[in-house]
């Protein structure tokens, strides 16, 4: 990480989770013709939460005041980190889904009716600043960590086979979709932590990183899950608080950029045994953040972007200075802008076109199943 830059940053980076969706413009053509899918279940970070943080008494990573949400409708800051909807939100969409409620929202005396529903059309297990690993966070209450998710995924699982015969379960949770965006987390308490370097090389600790992710993985698996959308990390280092303010060319930082290629590696390996060691009974498709990123930065007006380094709501240098907030500057066009924050949450914007190349059957950023093909198999 900067730390030479931006002593501060993996501190916060800490707290809030980050991870990208790209998707591009070939996608409208497809809308509307995609395969059903009947639930759609989402676990992860800040890249997808949809408002769990919001019920966890001490934690300061929310997104639930403005500007957040400031495109979303009622211009209400719902606890996503973004101008609008996010990419778990869009993807629901495509597939004439409700929005995934949070699953902190669902619980309760009086959430029965609600409850019950979203546990057949989907749930939003995520949580920002999770990581795979419990971590520092868990232990402070600042997030949800992915371990935990599932475990809230047992108890919509049981709601689910309450429900329905147990025949038809099978079939509703293995047509069912469930997303994985994590990682950016684990690898930003990685580099922010002398003792954790100290113990384990980067390629000890990303491999790790997957193994943990497996064995979540085939928890989920085991409750009759069997489509898979699992996401990459993004480059951490070309987010607007991570690039060099110093410099009119604002490059982005190599060192964390290497960090989420090596994660990434360890990632596709790891699915690819565990689509083995299951006997190729799930699917998945596997989202290159990484690829998708490094795409839309060089080619910003092929995917409708002017802004690809600045962050839109925030103030300072490239607007990463301070975090986006009521008194920060807001840009006025955010269908313009790449990131929304100095984090690097997408726009409502980049998260669409982030599901839109999830989407396209390009074997670049999807494989080996694009997200149109891993629901129509
Ligand atoms: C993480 O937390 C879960 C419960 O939330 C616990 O079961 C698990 O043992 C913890 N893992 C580690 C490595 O501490
Ligand atoms: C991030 O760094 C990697 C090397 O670590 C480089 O290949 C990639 O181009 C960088 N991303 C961008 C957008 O510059
Ligand atoms: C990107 O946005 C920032 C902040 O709004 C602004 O200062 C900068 O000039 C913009 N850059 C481009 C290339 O439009
Ligand atoms: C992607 O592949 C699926 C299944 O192979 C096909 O039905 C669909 O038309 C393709 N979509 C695009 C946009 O090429």
């Amino acid at each position: 990480m900067p730390k030479n830059k931006t002593p501060s940053l993996a501190i916060w980076l800490l707290f809030l989770g980050l991870l990208w969706f790209d998707s591009f413009p070939g996608l409208e053509a497809a809308a509307g013709k995609l395969s059903s899918i009947p639930g759609l279940y989402v676990f992860g970070d800040s890249l997808v939460d949809a408002g769990n943080n919001n019920y966890l008494p001490i934690s300061i990573a929310k997104a639930n005041y403005p500007r957040n949400g400031v495109d979303f409708p009622k211009k209400k800051a719902t606890g996503r980190f973004s101008n609008g909807k996010n990419a778990a939100d869009v993807i629901a969409e495509k597939f004439g889904l409700p929005l995934p409620p949070p699953y902190r929202s669902l619980k309760g005396p009086l959430k029965d009716k609600k409850r019950e529903s979203a546990a057949l059309t989907g749930v939003n297990f995520a949580s920002g600043g999770a990581g795979i690993f419990n971590s520092s966070d868990r232990k402070h209450g600042q997030s949800i960590p992915l371990s935990h998710q599932v475990d809230d995924w047992l108890s919509i699982h049981d709601e689910v086979t309450g429900q329905i015969r147990p025949a038809e379960a099978q079939v509703h949770l293995s047509k069912s979709l469930f997303i994985v965006v994590i990682g950016s987390n684990d690898l930003f308490d990685y580099y922010g932590s002398f003792k954790m370097r100290e113990k384990n090389d980067p390629r000890q600790y990303t491999q790790s990183m997957a193994d943990k992710l497996k064995e979540q993985m085939k928890r989920i698996y085991k409750t009759g899950a069997r489509r898979f959308l699992v996401v990459g990390v993004a480059q951490i280092g070309c987010i607007p608080g991570n690039r060099d303010t110093d410099s009119d060319l604002h490059e982005c930082d190599e060192e964390a950029n290497r960090s989420c290629s090596l994660y990434n590696e360890a990632l596709v390996k790891m699915l690819q045994q565990l689509k083995q060691e299951l006997r190729n009974s799930m699917s998945y498709s596997y989202f290159d953040n990484f690829k998708s990123l490094q795409d839309i930065n060089s080619n910003p007006a092929r995917y409708g972007f002017t802004n690809v380094t600045s962050a839109c709501c925030g103030s300072g240098k490239l607007n990463a200075a301070m975090h986006c907030q009521l008194i920060a500057k807001c840009c006025p066009d955010r269908t313009k802008y790449l990131f929304w924050d100095r984090f690097g949450h997408p726009t409502e914007a980049a998260s669409r076109t982030f599901v839109d190349l999830m989407l396209s059957n390009d074997s670049q950023f999807s494989s080996p199943l694009s997200l149109t093909q891993l629901v129509s198999s």
